[in-house]
């Protein structure tokens, strides 16, 4: 056949319910080596639940469509009625035994069984003579394959009676760019596993717990930044952006990383920092020194002098991380702009030799195989030439040296900034376009108002592009211990009224800069808030440990490791370790993060009760809610349904989303009492129970009445229903 493949064919099955019948990837190296990345395999089977046999059939991802635009396209179920929907797996007995009489060699990377518990087989469907095609470039692009292979069975697969997520639509095409209604992952490295058990996470840490991602449903993992840094400010102070901090690893590890990544056809993206680099990068050094090429690489101003004759800062700007965003440098006698920490000049982006020396840091990783990036602080990339001062912000209490006294119009959000956003774009899209395979994506960090934020999406009507999506940081600010179901209802429709139809939504409710949701709303409201992010249109990000509800750490003020808090107060609030302690793996020695050396920051005590081994064992666990979460995210309720978010008592959200007749439905009770609602505005008499919090009295597959639904403290539901 030609075939060389030690390939890992990687079987799932899913739902019959519309855009996904069966699906089927092939990951290998002559996907790697062709860039096609992903080969599909579409599946055509005939399921007998009442009736006749009949037929339903299609194809996912485009590559193989590419190639083979005739095999139609799973975008429907057809003939397939709401009776018939259910689960169908491919015995892969009988696949491999295919595709091992075909010389291929390959193993099986994920399994799933039809008997699995959650399945209530009440109907069974046996699906026969599965016919499959796999269409395989060959590797110098020379020759196209394509290979049939028949399947001679499926297995019988479980049914549910209630399936009646079908999407009967005829037309429509769903938008199929791999990062639009992706599950990302936020791998804070330091604290994720540390390999070589110094204390601090690494890359190879990542490594050897690369197949958590998949298992869990993620698609893309972006790792906090990993370069050469003295980490003043935790790697965010660069001091060589094209090479890996020895810390974490080597270049060969990352490599090895982005290959490991690739055969899970898992994407893996980086954390671009460019508005500043260490103190201690040559470029900054060269500056101060005044060398040429590098002199007007930062920020440099005059001093200005007052009546005493005092040396004092060109202007009253002031540092994020509080006090003058100036400081004086003694060699260059100047003062240069710093918007974080003294030791992290901000880089000039007027200086076009700037902008070129960081293209070439976004191209030099995009060639070892990245797949997008983060890119942080964007609003502070560039400042206003003139100058000026800025005006107060007249916020009540808050003292004039914090970055909050001033209201930021001279350094934040300038119109260069977006522009800078666009040729980014353009210089990752044109990447994309010559190396094939997928989009190349950036994804954009910046706390600002609605309306800046939207803007980093591009223009409002497509013109210009900026960044894939844009972090929406509200609910991490707007979902506190406080909040109603109400304000949290606001400040979703704040950001879907707000983002222009052809941009694409994304959902955090945590990260490293800010206290965990399980921390700021209570731990057992973790699984709502989960199936919250995991509902809502577009991208779900889930911070390391979310998936197993982790809570902040517990620190304590001399093992403080941020210096945004050193020599000031608000320790409890503004300290960023509590949200970095290391994941809480098992309930071994320092949770399994290492072999025990002290970690950087403590484990937090709580890792004996809250840990993934734990929650894999018996028992409903939060990381099984959150495995069925990225589950039915691919139903195509979910990937294309309207949406609807509401109070509907003090404490309860329901978000409705709908399509073609059928709806997923959250309720959400996270306040501490029972609540007994109608919610038959939103669902239907005929409806289920498909995934529920772990403290739920409620029974999986069984119906609720829309009319009396009790809902017991922290209880949330997702419901499918039919109208
Ligand atoms: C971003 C990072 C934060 C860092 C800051 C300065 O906001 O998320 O951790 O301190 O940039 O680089």
């Amino acid at each position: 056949m030609g075939l060389n493949l030690n390939d890992d064919p990687f079987i799932e099955s899913l739902r019959l319910d519309g855009e996904f019948l069966v699906r089927s990837q092939l990951v290998g190296k002559a996907s790697k080596k062709s860039k096609d990345g992903v080969f599909s395999l579409g599946v055509r089977a005939k399921s007998r639940t009442s009736g006749p046999p009949r037929d339903s059939y299609g194809l996912l991802d485009s590559p193989i469509r590419k190639h083979t635009p005739s095999f139609p396209r799973l975008s429907h179920a057809q003939n397939v009625t709401p009776h018939e929907c259910g689960f169908i797996t491919i015995s892969s007995a009988i696949f491999q035994r295919v595709l091992v009489g075909r010389g291929v060699d390959f193993r099986i990377l994920k399994e799933t069984n039809s008997s699995s518990p959650s399945v209530p087989a009440q109907y069974s469907a046996c699906a026969v003579a599965a016919h499959s095609i796999i269409s395989l470039s060959e590797p110098i692009g020379t020759n196209l394959l394509s290979i049939w292979f028949i399947v001679y069975g499926l297995y019988m697969s479980a049914q549910r009676g209630r399936g009646i997520l079908v999407d009967q639509s005829t037309g429509g095409t769903i938008d199929w760019d791999w990062w639009k209604h992706a599950s990302f992952y936020h791998v804070y490295v330091k604290s994720f596993r540390d390999s070589n058990n110094d204390g601090i996470g690494d890359i190879r840490g990542v490594i050897e717990k690369i197949d958590h991602f998949p298992d869990s449903g993620i698609d893309a993992i972006f790792l906090s930044p990993i370069f050469q840094s003295p980490k003043i400010d935790q790697g965010y102070d660069v001091s060589d952006f094209m090479d890996v901090d020895p810390e974490f690893g080597t270049m060969d590890d990352l490599k090895e990383l982005i290959t490991q990544s690739h055969e899970r056809n898992l994407k893996i993206l980086l954390d671009f920092v460019p508005n500043h680099t260490s103190d201690q990068h040559q470029w900054f050094v060269d500056s101060v020194k005044g060398v040429d090429e590098y002199r007007d690489f930062y920020i440099w101003v005059d001093a200005k002098y007052d009546g005493s004759g005092n040396r004092q800062p060109p202007n009253n700007w002031l540092s994020v991380f509080h006090h003058s965003a100036w400081s004086w440098n003694e060699t260059r006698q100047q003062y240069y702009l710093h918007q974080f920490h003294p030791t992290q000049p901000d880089l000039n982006f007027r200086n076009p030799k700037v902008v070129e020396a960081m293209n070439k840091v976004l191209l030099f990783w995009l060639d070892q195989g990245i797949d997008g990036f983060r890119v942080d602080a964007i609003p502070y990339i560039f400042e206003s030439e003139n100058l000026y001062d800025e005006p107060p912000s007249y916020w009540p209490g808050v003292p004039d040296y914090e970055f909050e006294s001033l209201d930021h119009v001279h350094t934040k959000d300038q119109p260069e900034t977006y522009e800078l956003m666009h040729q980014w774009r353009q210089l990752l899209d044109s990447y994309s376009e010559k190396n094939r395979g997928h989009a190349r994506i950036l994804m954009s960090e910046a706390y600002t108002t609605i309306e800046n934020t939207m803007r980093y999406f591009g223009t409002r009507d497509g013109t210009k592009l900026g960044a894939h999506f844009t972090f929406n940081f509200f609910l991490v600010g707007d979902a506190t211990a406080g909040a109603s179901a109400h304000d949290i209802v606001v400040s979703i429709n704040k950001w879907l009224d707000n983002i222009p139809p052809i941009y694409t939504s994304s959902w955090v409710l945590s990260n490293h800069d800010n206290h965990r949701i399980s921390t700021r709303c209570g731990p057992g409201n973790i699984d709502g808030f989960n199936m919250l992010k995991a509902i809502l249109p577009g991208i779900d990000v889930t911070y390391y440990g979310e998936e197993i509800g982790q809570e902040n750490g517990e620190i304590l003020y001399e093992e403080n490791q941020d210096l945004k808090v050193k020599n000031r107060g608000m320790f409890e609030k503004l300290c960023r370790d509590f949200e970095r302690t290391p994941f809480q793996w098992d309930d071994s020695v320092n949770a399994g993060f290492n072999d025990g050396a002290k970690p950087w920051l403590p484990v937090s005590s709580k890792y004996l009760e809250t840990n993934l081994k734990k929650q894999k064992g018996d028992g409903p666990s939060h990381y099984k809610v959150f495995r069925e979460l990225t589950r039915i995210r691919s139903n195509v309720v979910l990937v294309r349904g309207s949406t609807v978010v509401k109070s509907v008592s003090e404490h309860t959200i329901l978000v409705r989303r709908s399509h073609d007749g059928s709806s997923v439905v959250l309720v959400f009770n996270k306040g501490d009492s029972q609540v007994v609602l109608n919610v038959s505005e939103d669902v239907s008499k005929t409806n289920y129970v498909e995934i529920k919090s772990v403290q739920s009295p409620k029974e999986i597959g069984y119906a609720v009445d829309p009319h009396h639904l009790k809902m017991e403290p922290h209880e949330a539901l997702i419901i499918f229903c039919s109208i």
